[in-house]
């Protein structure tokens, strides 16, 4: 951004930045969520980016826009109603999840079984708290199950994603150890 002019974080550029820190990053989580934080919390400090977006089916959720999309990054905007709760699911490749309005709680599990039983699964929690907006966490393998439910009205999210999920995605019970296979090409 030229220096003197409003700073207003683009599309575009936070894009770039989570390709540039994938680059130098893409390995290791914690420094890759250190590197794109700064640059999604200035995405997030917009206003309008409920209107910037373009309109896309969701499976988890009402209401969601890809801000964002080039065959293999993705940014999605997306709307959960208060109360309304994301069973934990997994992913197969990392995303990153931040929170746009309101406040949402939202949970990183890793699996601590060997997953040698089919419908068996026992989680850890590895990261569990209230998030606000304007705050982000990683969901990365081996710890690339999360689960988020909204505690405001009007609570959105954002998620960035690189890569294609897996094809068998789990969806879990954590209080009954158990899961269940959906197969979906576009499951969030
Ligand atoms: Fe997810």
């Amino acid at each position: 951004m030229p220096a003197g002019l409003p700073t207003q974080m683009t599309v575009r550029e936070c894009a770039e930045a989570v390709i540039a820190a994938q680059r130098c990053h893409g390995a290791e989580p914690a420094a890759f969520l250190a590197a794109i934080e700064e640059p999604i919390a200035a995405l997030l400090e917009r206003n309008d980016l409920r209107g910037v977006g373009i309109p896309r089916q969701g499976n988890n959720v009402d209401w969601s826009q890809y801000l964002y999309f080039d065959g293999d990054l993705s940014f999605l905007l997306f709307e959960v109603p208060e109360g309304g709760r994301v069973q934990p699911h997994d992913h197969g490749v990392w995303e990153l999840f931040a929170v746009y309005r309101g406040r949402m709680r939202h949970t990183v599990y890793r699996r601590t079984d060997d997953g040698s039983v089919a419908g068996y699964a026992k989680l850890a929690a590895t990261d569990d708290r209230v998030m606000r907006a304007g705050e982000a966490a990683i969901v990365a393998p081996p710890a690339d199950i999360h689960g988020f439910c909204a505690l405001d009205g009007g609570a959105m999210g954002l998620t960035v994603v690189s890569g294609q999920y897996k094809p068998d995605r789990h969806y879990y019970d954590p209080e009954a150890n158990s899961y269940v296979v959906k197969r979906a090409a576009n499951l969030r």
